[in-house]
């Protein structure tokens, strides 16, 4: 058992313009201490994390530690921290003793330039490291991002389409390199921490010529791993898979998953990328060669993930996750701007009827209770939502139950579907927000906010 407060981790991040070569280029981005993703924070159920977070940049900005499961308030994970250009901001992180193994990230959440920021380059991984270790030959952190960029190496400004769609880049990078090459012995086994970085691309994983399993979804890890052939992951979410090394050259892949769209025929998707076949873009490629590495132990199964059905429930809520026409939605019905200047009016992004307010408390809960979330999306296009510090166990998608216990923080609610969620609202009271994780629509007011006390 680990004591409380076992470490102290002291980190200096600064988020300032930074010049990157990508995918042989020169790019303009911006970048957490310079580099692309920024510096993977290791940490271990029990420790302080200290952050000094600088902002050099134009715009305020502040920093999201997404899935941990830490304090909503102060100093800690507070959404609603604004850290003005020039200034800087000392946040500290208390990790419960306890806290879920696995892979997070971290990420600005300043609400309005929350897409524009992860999109330029600002995001990296966090890796709350196992109580015992897991036999593998090695590990590595896959942060997936993408990205445009103009014939002068700068980031296009997204378009009012890009911004109803959720933009997608023409590149998609994984630690910062289009499509690199990484390379491996016959027989070994890998665990790839996947962190999903895109502001609004889901990926469908794919990878052909080596077994795949799925180990953890984004927090925790799977009482056994899951083979499977392809995986999805919205934005926000983190897969690790084990892969069981063949000799041979494989490409990880990912395909287009279709979430909708506004009006018939325009898809969230963009198949003018990478190899062409069906849209289908190359992530990386694995090659396999050399003598076959020695058998490994038998992967552990992992502890009984905790299941809340059977637990009372103190409370139960619906969350309507809407886009609608005409921009008379947000703050009770006034129309925005009459002149035309704001270039989003003729969209609105909502949660129950209404727009993003920090001031406001649109959903209360009792600290230490249980309870049940209906998600609903009324729109045409998938939302993927996220809940800040609490992670949702998944017990109804559509009309499927699920069976066996199933925890996400980042939950895919399927256009004109719902997914019933359980929620233990524990050890943190305080108040944080809950959003559709397509980053667009969250600057855009598709965003609330939920009050534990
Ligand atoms: Cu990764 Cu509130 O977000
Ligand atoms: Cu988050
Ligand atoms: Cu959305």
């Amino acid at each position: 058992v680990l004591a409380s407060r076992d470490r102290l981790l002291e980190l200096d991040l600064t988020a300032a313009p930074t010049q990157i070569r990508v995918g042989g280029r020169d790019a303009s981005l911006y970048a957490f201490n310079g580099s692309l993703p920024g510096p993977t924070l290791r940490v271990a159920p029990g420790d302080t994390i200290r952050v000094r977070m600088r902002n050099q940049l134009q715009d305020p900005t502040n920093l999201h530690v997404h899935g941990l499961h830490v304090s909503p308030e102060g100093n800690s994970d507070n959404p609603f921290v604004s850290i003005a250009p020039g200034e800087s901001f000392d946040y500290a992180f208390d990790l419960p003793a306890d806290h879920p193994a696995g892979t997070y990230w971290y990420h600005p959440h300043h609400h309005g330039n929350a897409a524009d920021q992860v999109a330029a380059g600002l995001y990296g991984a966090i890796i709350v490291e196992d109580p015992e270790p897991i036999p593998v030959a090695r590990e590595r952190v896959m942060v997936v991002s993408d990205l445009t960029l103009d014939t002068s190496g700068n980031l296009p400004g997204a378009t009012s389409m890009q911004q109803m769609m959720g933009r997608e880049g023409d590149m998609v990078l994984v630690n910062g390199q289009l499509r690199p090459q990484i390379t491996a012995s016959p027989g070994e086994r890998e665990r790839w921490r996947i962190v999903n970085a895109c502001p609004s691309r889901y990926l469908r994983l794919q990878m052909e010529g080596q077994q795949f399993r799925v180990f953890s979804r984004d927090l925790g890890r799977l009482p056994v791993p899951e083979e499977t052939t392809e995986v999805v992951i919205a934005p926000g979410n983190r897969v690790e898979l084990l892969i069981e090394t063949t000799e041979g050259s494989s490409a990880l892949i990912t395909t287009p998953v279709n979430r909708g769209g506004m009006m018939g025929g325009m898809s969230g998707n963009r198949s003018d990328n990478g190899s062409g076949n069906d849209g289908a873009i190359e992530l990386l490629t694995l090659e396999v060669s050399g003598d076959p590495a020695p058998t490994q132990e038998a992967v552990p199964g992992g502890p009984a993930l905790r299941d809340l059905r059977g637990e009372p429930v103190a409370g139960r809520h619906t969350l309507d996750f809407a886009m609608g026409m005409g921009g008379a939605m947000g703050g009770g019905g006034t129309t925005m701007g009459g002149g035309g200047s704001a270039q989003n009016d003729s969209m609105a992004f909502t949660i129950n009827d209404r727009k993003f307010d920090a001031e406001r408390v649109d959903t209360s809960v009792r600290a230490g209770k249980v309870e049940e979330w209906t998600l609903v999306n009324s729109s045409p296009m998938d939302h993927p939502v996220h809940l800040h510090v609490w992670p949702m166990q998944i017990v109804q998608d559509g009309d499927r139950d699920l069976t066996e216990p199933r925890w996400q923080d980042v939950v895919n609610v399927p256009a004109r579907s719902r997914v019933k969620v359980l929620i233990a609202f524990d050890d943190f009271p305080g108040k944080t927000v809950y959003h559709c994780h397509i980053l667009d629509h969250e600057d855009q007011g598709m965003m609330g906010t939920v009050n534990a006390r």
